[in-house]
C-alpha cells in the first residue's frame, strides 16, 4: 500500500539534501560542504533592477507596450523560454559556442535540463554512461526514472577516453546500447579537475565512431584561475555529439534557478522535443527570472566575463589560501606524505586524500568536534578508492575561515584518524 519508487530510499538519493542541509545541522561550524557561490559574488535586491530593464528594452522594439511586456512576464510563458537569443549571444560572446537561439530550450537549472535529457533520450535497451566520482545530480535522477547506468572510473586527473572505451565495450558486451555519457570537464565536481584538450578531442572521435552522445555539464568553466580557458567540447564539436548543459546558478546566483540546454542534435528536432518533454516537468521556467536574467544580460553585453571577473579573483584567491593553508598545517603537524591534494585550475573543489577511511560518520564527528564540515569523497563514488577521500569546497569561505578551518581539520587527521591517533 505504501510501497514507493525504491530509489527513493536509495543511500544515493539521500546524499542531495544531506550536501544542502548539513550546514544547518551545524551551523556554528565552518563550512568546506556544499558547493555554493559566496554571497559576496550577488546583491539579489540590486538584480531586481534588471526586470525593468528587460520590460523596457523589449518594450523599445516597439511590438509590445511596456504594460503588456510587464503582463506577460506574470503569465505562462513559452516553454523553451523568452530569453534563448540573449543566451545565444552569451554563448557566442563567453564560450564560443555558435547556435541557433532554436536550440536552446530555457530550463529550472541544470537540474531540470539533466532529467529533460534522461526521459527524452534514453529507450529501453540504452545505457547513460557516467563518470565515476561525478555530481550525484545525474545519477540520482537515472536512478529514478530506472535507467542504467554504468559507471566509467576517472582517474586522479579526471575521465580518460581509454575508461570510456573499455566501458563502451562493457555495454556492448551485455547487448546494450550505450546511449549517452556524462561529465563535467572543466573543473569537475567533486574532483577539481580539467580534462586536457586531447582528452576533448579523442572523446568527440569516440562519440562519432561509437554514435553516443556527450552531455557536457558546465558550471564552473567561467571559474578559470590560471590562464586561458580551454574550448568547451561542444565549441569542439563539429557534429552535433555534444549535447550542453548550461546554468546561472555559479556566475548570476542560484537563486534564479537558470539552466539551458544546447540541443542542436536532428536539425533543431532535439530542442523540440525537450520543450515537450517540458511542457510535463514544469511547464516553463520562471518568465519573471527570465526576464532578471535576460536584463542582466542585456546590460552587459551579452558577456559575464566582466561581472565574474571579481567572482574569479576572490575563488583564486581561496584556492591559493587552502593550498598555502594545508602546505603549513600539514608541516606543521608533522603529516607530510599523509595528507595529499590537488591544486585545482579552476571552480569550486579541491580533492584530499588521507591513509584512513573518511565516510559519514567521520564527517559528523569532524562537525560536532572539530567544527569543520567537509565532504566525503563517497557521497560521489562508491569506488573503494573514494572511502579515503575528502572533497573541500573553498567558495563560500574567507580566506581566515579557510586557515582556521584547514587547521581543525589537519588536527582531526592526526588526533582521531591517522596510524598512532585515538580511536
Ligand atoms: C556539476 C553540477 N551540475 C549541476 C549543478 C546544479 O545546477 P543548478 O543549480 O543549475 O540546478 C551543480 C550544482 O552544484 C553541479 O555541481
Amino acid at each position: 500500500m505504501n510501497s514507493v519508487n525504491a530509489a527513493i530510499h536509495d543511500p544515493l538519493l539521500e546524499r542531495m539534501n544531506f550536501l544542502n542541509e548539513i550546514t544547518h545541522r551545524y551551523p556554528n561550524a565552518i563550512s568546506f560542504g556544499p558547493g555554493r557561490p559566496s554571497e559576496r559574488s550577488f546583491d539579489v535586491q540590486r538584480s531586481l533592477d534588471f526586470v525593468g530593464r528587460y520590460v523596457e528594452s523589449v518594450a523599445k522594439e516597439g511590438k509590445e507596450t511596456s504594460t503588456e511586456v510587464w503582463a506577460r512576464i506574470g503569465q505562462y510563458g513559452p516553454t523553451a523560454g523568452i530569453i534563448q537569443d540573449a543566451v545565444a549571444r552569451y554563448l557566442t560572446n563567453d564560450e564560443r559556442i555558435e547556435v541557433s537561439p532554436a536550440s536552446i530550450v530555457i530550463t529550472t537549472g541544470a537540474q531540470e535540463a539533466m532529467t529533460l535529457l534522461l526521459i527524452a533520450l534514453f529507450q529501453p535497451n540504452d545505457v547513460l554512461l557516467v563518470s565515476d566520482p561525478s555530481y550525484i545530480g545525474m545519477r540520482g535522477m537515472a536512478q529514478l526514472l530506472r535507467i542504467p547506468v554504468e559507471l566509467v572510473p576517472s582517474s586522479r586527473e579526471g575521465l580518460t577516453a581509454e575508461a570510456v572505451r573499455a566501458a563502451i565495450a562493457r555495454v556492448r558486451a551485455s547487448g546494450r546500447r550505450p546511449r549517452a555519457l556524462y561529465d563535467i570537464p572543466d573543473f569537475h565536481n567533486p574532483l577539481g579537475t580539467q580534462m586536457p584538450v586531447q582528452t576533448r578531442q579523442a572523446l568527440l572521435k569516440l562519440a562519432e565512431a561509437e554514435d553516443f552522445l556527450i552531455l557536457e555539464d558546465n558550471p564552473y568553466g567561467a571559474f578559470s584561475f590560471d590562464g586561458a580557458r580551454l574550448p568547451t567540447l561542444k565549441a569542439l564539436d563539429t557534429s552535433a555529439r555534444v549535447v550542453y548543459i548550461g546554468t546561472f546558478s555559479k556566475s548570476i546566483f542560484p537563486g534564479t534557478r537558470m539552466g539551458f540546454l544546447v540541443a542542436d542534435q536532428a536539425q533543431g528536432q532535439l530542442a523540440s522535443d525537450l520543450s515537450k518533454v517540458k511542457s510535463y516537468v514544469t511547464v516553463n521556467t520562471s518568465p519573471l527570472l527570465q526576464a532578471l536574467v535576460g536584463g542582466l544580460l542585456l546590460e552587459n553585453n551579452f558577456s559575464l566575463r566582466a561581472r565574474t571577473a571579481p567572482m574569479v579573483a576572490l575563488y583564486r584567491a581561496n584556492r591559493d589560501a587552502m593550498v598555502a593553508s594545508l602546505e603549513g598545517h600539514v608541516r606543521r603537524l608533522g603529516l607530510e606524505g599523509q595528507v595529499l591534494w590537488n591544486r585545482p585550475a579552476g571552480g569550486f573543489f579541491l580533492r584530499l586524500e588521507i591513509p584512513a577511511p573518511f565516510n559519514e560518520r567521520e564527517m559528523n564527528l569532524c562537525a560536532s568536534e572539530y567544527g569543520v564540515i567537509c565532504c566525503p569523497m563517497s557521497f560521489f563514488s562508491d569506488a573503494p578508492s573514494a572511502g579515503t577521500q575528502v572533497r573541500l569546497s573553498f567558495s563560500y569561505v574567507t580566506a581566515q575561515e579557510i586557515d582556521e578551518g584547514v587547521g581543525r581539520l589537519c588536527r582531526f587527521f592526526k588526533e582521531r584518524l591517522l596510524p598512532g591517533s585515538a580511536p
